[in-house]
């Protein structure tokens, strides 16, 4: 029996127009999963959606915004009738916003309530309240289902600048184990990962100059990683598939698995 085979189940993976939440995408329809990879973009989501149909998966892109309700409800329905009922639920929406960080321009107390508020509802709200209402709720109902909600080490120990993101992904660590706990009696797990750093669209402009040399930030978090390098996003797969697979993972709820080449594990 292979204890990562994930054929005959459902993998909903919010965010996975993006890029960690894509080579989740792609890594759970490798291991036998169909997969609904679920963003606003539909070119991104579809063509991740081809890519891993051209690899021999199978794959669709479902529109949906993670901060509407009515959104994720009507993606759910359609999801179940297009692919089956929901099994594996993958929240990878989420990030920073330029415009909560802080700088030498703008220090903490000129942060914008509203700014904050956007902030904590993309990464809270969106990344895992609402979805997990809606899918695993159906989940629970089904008594079946894995939920792997997508943290950062921001929110174990706050990084520097990066304010309301930290305090968010602080809050999703917390919120997962209150749901591990909530639905364990109903057969719905819920555990976090928590990557490190690794190199996306949204943090580019944080970690390498124009000329593609490492800014003073990335040389900083370099430093302070004793594996020496940023992830790549295929090295959550294996994370993911664990969490994922009941076989292999059917008594862990409420875990966070760390994938950060060491970052958390060093202080001096
Ligand atoms: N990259 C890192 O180093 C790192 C480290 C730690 C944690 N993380 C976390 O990992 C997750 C994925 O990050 P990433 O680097 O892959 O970022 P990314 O490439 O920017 O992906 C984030 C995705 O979130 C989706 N999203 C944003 N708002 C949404 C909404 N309202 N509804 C639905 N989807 C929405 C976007 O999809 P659409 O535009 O299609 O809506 C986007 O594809 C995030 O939670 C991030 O905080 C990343």
């Amino acid at each position: 029996m292979n204890l990562f085979d994930l054929q005959d189940e459902v993998a909903v993976v919010i965010g996975g127009t993006g890029v960690l939440g894509g080579a989740l995408a792609e890594g759970l329809a490798a291991a036998g999963a169909k997969v609904a990879v679920v963003g606003r973009n539909a070119e991104r989501g579809q063509a991740r959606a081809k890519a891993i149909v051209a690899a021999g998966g199978q794959a669709d892109f479902f529109a949906a915004d993670a901060l509407q309700r009515e959104s994720l409800r009507a993606a759910n329905e359609r999801i179940e009738r297009e692919l089956g009922a929901p099994t594996i639920l993958v929240n990878a929406a989420g990030g920073n916003d330029p415009k909560v960080t802080v700088t030498t321009e703008r220090a903490f107390a000129q942060i914008a309530l509203e700014d904050w508020r956007a902030n904590f509802d993309l990464n809270l709200v969106g990344g895992v309240l609402l979805p997990c209402q809606e899918f695993g709720t159906t989940m629970a109902a089904r008594r079946c289902g894995s939920i792997i909600n997508l943290a950062s080490a921001a929110g174990h120990l706050p990084l520097s600048r990066v304010v309301a993101y930290s305090a968010a992904k602080a809050a999703v660590l917390n919120l997962s184990r209150f749901l591990a706990r909530e639905w364990a009696p109903r057969g719905v797990r819920v555990n976090t990962i928590t990557p490190g750093f690794f190199p996306g669209e949204q943090n580019r402009r944080l970690l390498f100059n124009a000329d593609g040399s490492p800014t003073p930030r990335a040389a900083a978090i370099l430093t302070h990683t004793p594996m020496g390098r940023l992830g790549e996003a295929h090295e959550l797969v294996g994370a993911a598939l664990f969490l994922a697979s009941t076989r292999a993972s059917s008594f862990v709820t409420g875990a966070d698995i760390v994938v950060d080449g060491g970052f958390l594990a060093q202080t001096i």
